[in-house]
């Protein structure tokens, strides 16, 4: 067999956002079938990075209150984290935010245009003019045009379903700043797509680059016609400037692919590989792309496009999913099944997950499942209790009665060979990424061995006099069988196969197509390898996955209160305020908010009673200059008149702020 030279790929997740576990179905079968490639032996690198530009990402910094270029480093330490805990083992992690994809990305488009691939146009779109920017459809909200719907979205309704445009919302206010959009013009940048229709209908049938179903998906939208592809937007925009537009960015779904290579490129500068070999026109390289069902259209239209329109190579397949359901609905916030990567870590074992998405794994795009119940009974019926439950029935005599060492000869050749020839058949199910059946061959295996050790019966013969042999060769052939299953296992679960092969006291396991059994060999104290799942654990996963329900889905959440209906200029000249000072401040028997103020409003004084108690001292306040409300009706109050307001800010209590005029200003002066 020679060895392939793979280039895998996983989606680049948008650093605006924690990652869930929808979003590991896909790191985890893609690193499965990396780890499935290098244990084969080929030259395998699996990339990918953080997807750091766009709207939502420069917003909810400016929310935050730090530069976008904090908030996606901050983002990038926690993905690097969940992604090592969950045993994603890229080859390489890096950031579109990287001058690599800003070279990369300037090299393609300008070679896109050179050749005649990029058009301009002006354009009419929704604008804030507070904010000062135009808005995406996602950050315009008002009432559905088909069912009147409140608080829908630019796109669609999540009430009705209906899809429109934002200029159709009534009501319409932009997300941002509250305030009602406009419509403003704008030159944009657009990628001829259409240039490429012969060529997209050639790679999107050809044999093997998508699965069945995405190929007449694809089909269909060949035939609608391709439609130009708008790549700028305008600044503010957080992402990189056009080469030849100052002011205008790339759209962060032009840079985003070109991330893959990019990260690639840093990698094979860091560690002295040949990027041009992986990415050259006529390159004899693999080439996959691992992605969920919703950004097909990017992968499979527009981005082997852009690679051959600037002269790179085209994927040699792009692998979609399904997205994942939980206990059979949409993940939701508040039935507390939105589930972050880094809750689940607080509780549960990473590689009960990716025994389960194995298992439920195939090569369609069929939404996953992740049934609770189902989920704990598949890791402790098929980890616990049948592969583990190997090792720990046959490693206690082996060590007791036998000093640690396996027997000198294999008891059943035969059986250890059906293990072996298994391989192949396997091995075929791991690289047509069909998980879920190499789950049920493995499973299958390991019913075979414990069917063995259950028709030999180790612990009876352990009792019975003179048959040490028999039973050393008994559970020594377990100990041999527990091997290879973990061998099949190990792109699924490295850290258990891992604590495994210590235990057995042999070097990282390759693929098992040649093994042959141990004999002689030395063992190592048998330590429980899984335990099984606790049901308490996924209680408390879901109740802490409740509570996550903050403003991260709103893009803005209103730290005051909203401003008040818009008056006329007559309403507001009614009100009388003047430069006040307080003469005397005191406090009122029996009032426990009330301060009472002789005022001296000019040309005469006032008696005001103010709730400001809580945050003022009367000698605090004798002398000072402040603002009250002159002509206010005057209010009969159980300690006497008060003829007029103070005017203060804040929530109350301490926090409470009454004004000050500057220095200057008189006593009975009008504010206007
Ligand atoms: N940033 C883009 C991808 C750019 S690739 C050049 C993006 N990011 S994402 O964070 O929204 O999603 C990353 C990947 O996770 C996508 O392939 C997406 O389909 C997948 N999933 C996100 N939610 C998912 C589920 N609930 N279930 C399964 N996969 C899901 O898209
Ligand atoms: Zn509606």
């Amino acid at each position: 067999m020679t060895a392939r030279k793979i280039l895998a790929t996983s989606a680049l997740p948008y650093a605006n956002g924690p990652i869930h576990l929808g979003h590991l179905v896909e790191y985890i079968q893609t690193d499965i079938w990396t780890r499935f490639q290098k244990q084969r032996g080929h030259e395998c690198y699996y990339v990918c990075a953080d997807d750091t530009h766009g709207t939502p990402i420069m917003l909810r910094a400016d929310r935050e209150g730090i530069t976008p270029e904090q908030l996606i480093a901050n983002v990038e330490q926690e993905h690097r984290a969940d992604f090592a805990e969950f045993g994603v083992d890229f080859d390489h992690y890096h950031s579109t935010h990287s001058t690599e994809n800003k070279e990369l990305s300037a090299l393609i488009y300008t070679r896109l245009r050179d050749r005649g691939h990029i058009d301009k146009r002006t354009i009419t779109q929704a604008y804030d003019p507070v904010k000062e920017m135009f808005l995406p459809d996602r950050f315009i909200k008002g009432d559905c045009p088909k069912c009147g719907a409140t608080d829908q979205y630019g796109d669609n309704c999540e009430v009705c379903g209906a899809t429109y445009s934002p200029t159709e919302l009534k009501n319409a206010v932009s997300a941002v700043s509250g305030e009602k959009p406009i419509e403003k013009d704008s030159e944009h940048y657009f990628f001829n797509l259409a240039d490429f229709a012969d060529l997209l209908k050639d790679w999107t049938t050809a044999e093997g680059h998508l699965q069945p179903e995405v190929r007449n998906k694809m089909s269909e939208w060949l035939e609608n016609g391709l439609q130009q592809w708008d790549i700028s937007r305008d600044a503010p925009y957080f992402g990189f400037e056009i080469p030849d537009a100052p002011g205008k960015y790339f759209y962060v779904w032009l840079d985003a692919p070109v991330g893959y290579m990019a990260s690639f490129k840093n990698f094979c500068e860091q560690n002295n590989k040949d990027f041009d070999a992986f990415w050259n026109k006529h390159s004899q390289t693999e080439l996959y792309h691992f992605i969920g069902k919703d950004i097909i259209y990017f992968h499979a239209l527009f981005w082997p496009a852009m690679l051959s329109g600037a002269d790179f190579r085209t994927p040699s397949a792009v692998f979609a999913h399904g997205f994942l359901t939980v206990n059979g609905e949409k993940m939701s916030k508040s039935r507390g099944t939105f589930i972050k990567a880094r809750t689940y870590l607080e509780h549960l074992n990473p590689e009960y997950l990716r025994y389960y998405f194995a298992a439920k794994l195939s090569n369609g795009v069929e939404d996953i499942d992740l049934n609770f119940e189902d989920f704990s009974q598949r890791v402790n019926s098929d980890l616990v209790g049948k592969v583990v439950n190997i090792a720990s029935r046959c490693s206690g005599f082996i060590k007791k009665r036998f000093d640690g060492t396996l027997a000198g000869e294999c008891a059943e050749p035969a059986l250890f060979q059906q293990f072996i020839d298994a391989n192949e058949h396997i091995a075929q199910l791991y690289e047509n990424r069909e998980f879920g059946k190499a789950m049920r061959e493995i499973m299958a295996l390991a019913d075979k061995a414990n069917q063995y050790i259950d028709d030999k019966k180790p612990w009876l013969i352990a009792k019975e006099e003179g048959k040490d042999e028999e039973l050393h060769a008994i559970c020594s052939m377990g100990i041999n069988l527990f091997r290879v299953l973990v061998a099949y296992l190990k792109p699924v679960i490295p850290a258990l196969a891992e604590n495994a092969e210590a235990f057995l006291n042999i070097p990282a396991q390759p693929w098992p197509s040649h093994a042959e059994p141990l004999l002689g060999h030395n063992i190592n104290k048998f330590k429980p390898l899984m335990t099984r799942v606790e049901p308490d654990k996924i209680e408390a996963i879901i109740e802490a996955s409740k509570e996550n329900l903050t403003q991260e889905s709103k893009p803005v959440e209103k730290k005051w209160d909203p401003i008040a209906e818009t008056i006329e200029f007559d309403d507001f000249a009614k009100i009388d305020l003047r430069i006040a000072k307080i003469v005397k401040a005191e406090h009122v028997e029996g009032a426990d908010k009330l301060l009472q103020l002789t005022v001296d409003i000019g040309d005469e004084t006032r008696n005001i009673f103010a709730g400001i108690k809580s945050a003022y001292q009367p000698e605090d306040l004798e002398g000072k200059l402040t603002v009250v409300v002159a002509n206010l009706k005057p209010r009969k109050m159980r300690f006497g008149l008060s003829e007029g307001m103070l005017l203060a800010a804040g929530p109350g209590g301490k926090d409470l702020w009454i004004l000050n005029p500057e220095q200057g200003a008189q006593a009975g002066m009008r504010i206007k």
